[in-house]
């Protein structure tokens, strides 16, 4: 189809958008309509880049989908293609992005069978936090370029099914308010910049909503070459620079500011997101300066777990953004045992990366993890229903986890140990 000639795209090339750093609210107003999107499915049924057996089939009810696979192919369908690829980079050739998920397939479930379990228990506790599953909503920016609900809708989901969320710094909607629609506090992610002053507020301004933890995110002191979202850029044919700055791969994440509520008041001005000379002392600053705990989010060797520790730090999450920061080529589900073996339980490590099924998360369990997070499943979900999508993605790891840990002979996250594994290669 060429989209100029289509009456549908071509409204959409008016109503124009893009996002990037600066994603903002108007970024999804064209949302496409069911037929739509099975027009296009006809019209391209293959996907891109994922291995087969995660294909994932085009829903159109958020309770259709089997797995999280069907969200992100609806998902596809439904965004325009760089809100959509915004979702799907990776960094360079998008090897630690695939090698997060490849990691998984190196560990085997070790079964157990009569193992008398009635009922399965997921919840836990991390830092005070009481949690009915292991599975956290980790923290993404910009979600209402996926959906107009954008974080409203995650928490509200986050609600309804019972789970932690960490919202971002760059979130498109206020902490108070997600808080609000969470009705309970979430933790808050940190992306300090160069300028103490922003950090401080930052810090109070979460404190004053509630947030009992914040996670220092530190895996991007630099902008990182997101070339697979360059190339979704360039198959949008809408006119970006209405909504928000042009871009390249490497980003503008210093001209978002003003579509972004936690900068409401505050004098942006020299406060840089590019902050390579922070080095371990800001966590300490960063403890003396808030009464939340303070995780720290982006750590993959035992060497920098070490370094948390004796900087202070309250708790790490084994995390490589989801492949988006450095591209090592290494998953985090094979970081996680050197970094468990450091910790030794001293404090709660939760991993994120790759997660896209409940054996996933009980790997991550097993491996010396306390919880973990999810990315991209539940941005798909956004993008393909909103709420009820990322009720649904929710709804299909838990019942997943809960699967798994019966058939392995674990009734509580407790059981879950080195015994329920085994490395196949
Ligand atoms: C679209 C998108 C936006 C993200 N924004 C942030 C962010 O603002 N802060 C942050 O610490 N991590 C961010 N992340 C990384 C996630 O918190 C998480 O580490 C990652 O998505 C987990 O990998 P997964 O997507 O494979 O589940 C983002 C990830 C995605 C996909």
């Amino acid at each position: 189809m060429d989209h100029l000639t289509s009456r549908r795209a071509f409204a959409r090339y008016v109503a124009a958008s893009p996002l990037l750093a600066a994603l903002g609210a108007s970024a999804c107003e064209e949302r496409k309509d069911e037929d739509e999107i099975a027009e296009e499915a006809r019209e391209h049924p293959g996907t891109l880049g994922e291995p087969d057996q995660e294909l994932g089939e085009l829903v159109t009810k958020a309770e259709d989908a089997l797995d999280v696979f069907d969200m992100r192919v609806t998902a596809e369908r439904t965004l325009p293609p760089a809100h959509y690829g915004y979702i799907a980079t990776g960094v360079d050739g998008d090897v630690t992005l695939r090698a997060n998920r490849t990691g998984f397939a190196r560990w085997d479930i070790r079964d157990k069978r009569l193992a008398g379990i009635e009922k399965v228990d997921m919840s836990t506790s991390i830092l005070g936090t009481r949690m009915e599953t292991p599975i956290i909503i980790s923290p993404t920016g910009s979600q209402r370029a996926f959906h107009p609900d954008g974080e409203l809708a995650t928490a509200r989901a986050a609600k309804s099914q019972k789970h932690l969320m960490m919202l971002s710094t760059v979130t498109t909607t206020s902490v108070e308010d997600v808080t609000e629609a969470r009705g309970e506090p979430v933790w808050y992610q940190l992306y300090a910049t160069s300028k103490w002053e922003v950090t401080e507020k930052l810090l109070r301004r979460a404190e004053a909503a509630g947030c009992p933890v914040v996670v220092y995110t530190v895996d991007l002191p630099v902008p990182s070459n997101r070339i697979t979202l360059s190339r979704f850029i360039k198959r949008d044919r809408r006119d970006c620079t209405q909504c928000h700055a042009k871009t390249d791969a490497y980003g503008s994440r210093n001209t978002s500011f003003s579509r972004k509520p936690m900068f409401d008041g505050l004098n942006m001005t020299n406060a840089d997101f590019d902050i390579p000379l922070h080095d371990w002392e800001f966590v300490e600053r960063l403890k003396a300066a808030t009464k939340m705990k303070v995780m720290v989010k982006g750590i993959t060797t035992a060497e920098d777990a070490q370094r948390c520790l004796s900087h202070g730090a309250d708790g790490i999450v084994v995390s490589n953004h989801g492949g988006r920061a450095a591209e090592s080529g290494r998953a985090t589900i094979d970081c996680l045992p050197e970094i468990a073996r450091v910790v030794r339980k001293q404090v709660p490590v939760i991993l994120d990366s790759g997660i896209r099924r409940g054996t996933d998360v009980f790997k991550a369990l097993a491996l010396g993890a306390d919880a973990v997070g999810i990315g991209r499943p539940y941005l798909w979900g956004l993008g393909a229903f909103g709420q009820p999508g990322v009720e649904r993605v929710l709804a299909v790891l838990r019942a997943e986890l809960r699967t798994v840990m019966a058939l392995s002979g674990t009734r509580t996250i407790a059981d879950v140990g080195a015994a329920s594994v085994i490395r196949n290669t």
